[in-house]
């Protein structure tokens, strides 16, 4: 699959003000600064799309892009939602509004209907972290499904890459018998690009074929 129009929609500060479910829906989450909003640009070939930060924190609602997408060989495809989400964990933010921000994305992530999967975001440069474990956790605690997304593979070794992705995985067989999709991606490079545009096509299909 190729995006041929990605634009902008709507920021909403909670789940019941966002656009109306109308077609399948796909959110990219993570960890602050984790790359999510690269990611998001790289995905739709538009560098300005997503707001992008050095600093964490950036991203403060749950932003609505739509989308227009082509299969390779066959022209237009139904058209489809990406969610740009905040990250969690971000340490810096007041308390309150952290909890506030938290609160928007559960809602969010056990309410909206149209939402097929969850793309969860991992720093791949780290070793398995307990905020992410806890999320992927909590994702399976809701019924959510996800897919693992390693991002900044760039900026690694191959080696330490794969140590690093490895481990993580490792550590969520400790409570899942069954693994998720996984991806190592790079906003840099855009490696894992055609893998995740291909999953969401493949996903929006058995939607279409569920109506
Ligand atoms: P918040 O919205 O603040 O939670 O951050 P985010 O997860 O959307 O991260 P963002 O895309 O803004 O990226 C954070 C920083 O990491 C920026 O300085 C990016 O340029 C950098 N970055 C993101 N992805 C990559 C990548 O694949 N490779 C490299 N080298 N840098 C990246
Ligand atoms: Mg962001």
């Amino acid at each position: 699959m190729i995006i041929k129009k990605a634009s902008y929609l709507i920021s909403s500060p909670s789940v019941d003000l966002c656009p109306k479910g109308d077609r399948p829906e796909y959110a990219f989450i993570g960890r602050s600064n984790v790359g999510k909003s690269s990611l998001i640009n790289m995905l739709c070939n538009n560098q300005k799309l997503a707001k992008t930060s050095a600093s964490p924190g950036k991203t403060q609602a749950i932003n609505h892009f739509t989308i227009e997408s082509a299969a390779k060989e066959k022209g237009a495809l139904t058209p489809w939602y990406l969610v740009d989400l905040p990250g969690y964990g971000y340490a810096v933010t007041a308390q309150k509004t952290r909890r506030t921000w938290e609160q928007m994305i559960e809602n969010y992530l056990r309410k909206r209907e149209n939402l097929v999967n969850v793309f969860v975001l991992i720093d791949s440069r780290h070793e398995p972290q307990k905020i992410d474990l806890e999320f992927v956790n909590a994702l399976g605690e809701w019924e959510i499904p996800f897919c693992i997304v390693f991002t900044k593979a760039d900026k690694n070794k191959p080696k330490a890459t794969e140590k690093n992705t490895k481990a993580f995985l490792d550590a969520m067989r400790e409570t899942w018998q069954f693994l998720p999709p996984s991806f190592i991606t790079s906003a840099i490079d855009k490696r894992g690009k055609d893998e995740i545009l291909d999953l969401i096509q493949d996903y929006n299909k058995q939607v279409a074929a569920q109506k």
